[in-house]
């Protein structure tokens, strides 16, 4: 299965990608990260990207007169890349209608909390602030809304008496890591469908 991944930050969720790839090889179901798109530079995710070779593209919102523009350029050049999946990790942008057509039921994201609570940029500092004990990640489809497609796969992280944002996220991150590579593999391993909110992977 080939993958575009998109990233806006640090890209340690893309590097696990990268990491099974080389580690698993064919055992990774022929998963491969054929490129990897922002919508910034210089950031880490793209710098970990170049030097596991891979091809990378840029496409900044400001650059385009309006944000459809944006989000068609963004279509066009991941579907350059013919890809099976395209896999947000880490990507702080909302794509729009034109990339939902191109892409939706092939387009997943990762998100640090156990949907359908906490979506949206701080779920991390939402769990903290509402006080709940247990939080988490879920890999999930993305369709219109805002982290509230099918869900995939979830993972639980205890929060700690100590814990502020940054230990939580760095707790969490971990699970979110392994859970990403998990769903990528048995995805394209087995294939799978969606019947309204379910997936099932066979
Ligand atoms: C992840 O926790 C992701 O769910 C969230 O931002 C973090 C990205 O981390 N939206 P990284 O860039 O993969 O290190």
């Amino acid at each position: 299965a080939r993958l575009v991944v998109l990233v806006s930050g640090s890209g340690t969720n893309l590097q696990a990608l990268l990491d099974a790839q080389s580690a698993l090889g064919p055992r990774w179901y022929g998963a491969q990260v054929v490129a990897v798109g922002a919508d910034r530079d210089g950031i880490e995710g793209l710098r970990r990207a170049e030097r596991a070779g891979v091809p990378t593209f840029v496409r900044r919102v400001g650059d385009f007169a309006t944000r459809a523009d944006w989000d068609r350029a963004l279509a066009g050049e991941v579907a350059a890349y013919e890809p099976d999946l395209v896999v947000s990790a880490g990507f702080m942008k909302i794509v729009g209608p034109a990339f939902l057509a191109r892409f939706g039921g092939r387009f997943i994201n990762t998100h640090p909390a156990l949907l359908p609570s906490f979506p949206g940029a701080h779920g991390v500092r939402d769990a903290l602030a509402h006080g709940v004990k247990v939080t988490g990640c879920t890999v999930h489809f993305v369709d219109a809304g805002v982290d509230t497609g099918p869900i995939i796969a979830q993972g639980a992280v205890d929060i700690r008496e100590e814990d502020d944002e940054a230990s939580l996220h760095e707790r969490i991150k971990e699970v979110e890591r392994s859970l990403l590579v998990d769903a990528v593999g048995r995805l394209a391993r087995e294939g799978y469908r969606i019947e309204g909110r379910k997936v099932s992977i066979p």
